[in-house]
């Protein structure tokens, strides 16, 4: 008997996958790393990761979800039980980056009610990290929570809890049926409006220039893949247990086609956007392009402020737009990164959702803390680079080298995904799940693996500028390797729900 919560609607669900995909990857990471890797030349490799990594990828994971009907520990196990812990693996890493993401959101909030009155002052970069974050002067340093992150950030999670209660078709459906089309609009009135200031040509020259020696370095690559892994929201559980919710008779391809293509539609347009804003800033201060791009945190709360500040008119509404949208896109994508989680719990303890909801979110909730405290920021930096490097891109690597080549599952899951589908998988598929994917990546992990033990790295990002050994080592490692061991831990748990080894490949 299957009793798993279902989506309403094939819109219902597609709406759902382009809500989680489209967020602050979007809006707050891509622009910025397209620039620091070589603008146009970017392009490249981007696509490229997208063809052969992105979308099949993203079959893989909606047939996983589809075929073996559980969050991402039960579709692991399912496909065969020694690989439970792969999924525990990455609903955890969701738990992490629920953890801060919900924090980048709340600061979004927070400047969605600056924007009106232009609070920031002309000294952006002051406010932000003085007023603001009351920035602590040594990164590791925690020193107590401050309470114009710790408000919005209860909303955040408030509004986090009541979606989920809700569940799949009157929670997180619902929710993405109202954010999904109103950031389209909202974030197609932004761009509009970017490419008509003045200068914008100029911004999107150096977007689109390509510097073709940036692509022979390895690091343009690595950013590449961990832009359409964190972008796509795939090896993170999610869309493993977004697609369990399907009904039997769903297409999968064609589903994984419309969300790859919207996503990067919608990363390409914020690029365009933003790169339009950022030439008419140059073109204002009389500035070079480089010298007004900055990276993740300081493109989106530090110059995007200053261009509002400068616009010929309606300042404080486009502030009020930026950050709206940048907070509805983050919402619709952290109710997606908390549900790989909450699915899980609700698989493996047979609780009720309402139960694991409480559990996963609340706990969430409580490290969530350390990231609004003075300290945060510097928490939030490292943390993010390790999960994203050693969590997110690992674990896609670690997934398709299982399931290609030690659990053979290829053909498994390309004859269910034909049997539902529209657009037939084919060679190219294969091809890319069992040679490209595994090829370039295994390369990529190699170097980074070096970089980082060698700590040869950063240098050229300015990242870890100022950090100690032991913030890496405790906030970098710790959290990247701790995550596995306890994901390993939770697989060796007994499995307290029925029937959850039914034998789902002669199906
Ligand atoms: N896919 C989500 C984003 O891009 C996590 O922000």
């Amino acid at each position: 008997m299957e009793n798993r919560s279902q989506w309403g609607t094939r819109a219902g669900f597609i709406m759902a996958a382009v809500g989680s995909a489209i967020g602050l990857g979007n809006i707050w990471r891509f622009p910025a790393v397209a620039y620091e890797n070589g603008g146009g030349a970017f392009l490249i490799p981007y696509l490229f990761a997208l063809m052969t990594a992105g979308i099949p990828i993203l079959i893989m994971e909606f047939t996983m979800g589809h075929k073996y009907r559980g969050s991402a520990p039960l579709a692991f196990r399912r496909m065969n039980k020694k690989a439970e812990f792969i999924g525990w693996w990455g609903a955890l890493v969701a738990f992490v980056i629920s953890t801060y993401y919900s924090v980048i959101v709340a600061w979004a909030i927070s400047y969605s009610i600056f924007s009106i009155k232009l609070t920031w002052g002309s000294d952006t970069e002051g406010f932000l990290f003085g007023e603001y974050l009351k920035l602590a002067e040594v990164p590791g340093q925690i020193g107590g929570l401050v309470p114009g992150v710790l408000i919005p950030l209860i909303v955040v999670w408030a509004l986090v809890f009541i979606i989920l209660f809700g569940g799949i078709r009157k929670g997180i459906e619902i929710a993405n049926r109202i954010c999904i089309p109103l950031l389209i609009v909202v974030f197609l009135i932004i761009v509009i409006r970017a490419i008509t200031l003045p200068g914008a040509m100029q911004g999107l020259d150096a977007f689109f220039s390509p510097d073709f020696s940036a692509m022979l370095s390895p690091n343009v690559w690595i950013a590449a893949y961990g832009q359409i892994f964190f972008s796509l929201s795939i090896a993170f559980a999610i869309m493993i247990t977004y697609s369990s919710y399907l009904p039997k008779k769903s297409d999968i391809t064609n589903n994984a086609f419309i969300v790859g293509f919207g996503n990067s539609g919608f990363e390409l347009l914020a690029g365009i956007g933003v790169f339009g804003i950022l030439g008419f800033m140059a073109a204002t201060s009389g500035l070079d392009i480089n010298d007004v791009v900055a990276g993740g945190v300081g493109l989106a709360f530090v110059v995007f402020p200053a261009i509002i500040n400068e616009l010929p008119a309606l300042n404080g509404f486009f502030g009020v737009l930026f950050f709206a949208s940048l907070t509805l896109a983050g919402i619709s994508s952290l109710i997606s990164i908390s549900e790989a989680y909450v699915s899980a719990l609700v698989d493996k303890f047979n609780i009720t959702r309402a139960k694991a909801v409480l559990i996963g979110v609340g706990l969430a909730a409580i490290v969530s803390l350390l990231y609004a405290s003075r300290g945060g920021m510097f928490f939030l930096d490292n943390v993010d680079y390790f999960i994203n490097q050693f969590g997110v891109a690992m674990l896609g690597f670690v997934e398709v080298i299982l399931i290609a080549w030690v659990l053979r599952k290829t053909n498994v899951l390309k004859d269910h995904a034909n049997r539902v589908s529209d657009i037939r998988l084919r060679a190219w598929w294969t091809i890319s799940i069992a040679i490209v994917t595994p090829i370039v990546m295994g390369y990529m992990m190699f170097g980074l693996l070096k970089m980082n033990l060698l700590r040869e790295f950063n240098t050229e990002t300015g990242n870890y500028e100022g950090y100690s050994d032991v913030f890496i080592n405790f906030s970098g490692w710790g959290v990247a390797i701790g995550v596995l061991v306890l994901g390993i831990v939770l697989a060796l748990l007994k499995w307290r729900s029925p029937d959850s080894l039914a034998d789902y490949d002669d199906k």
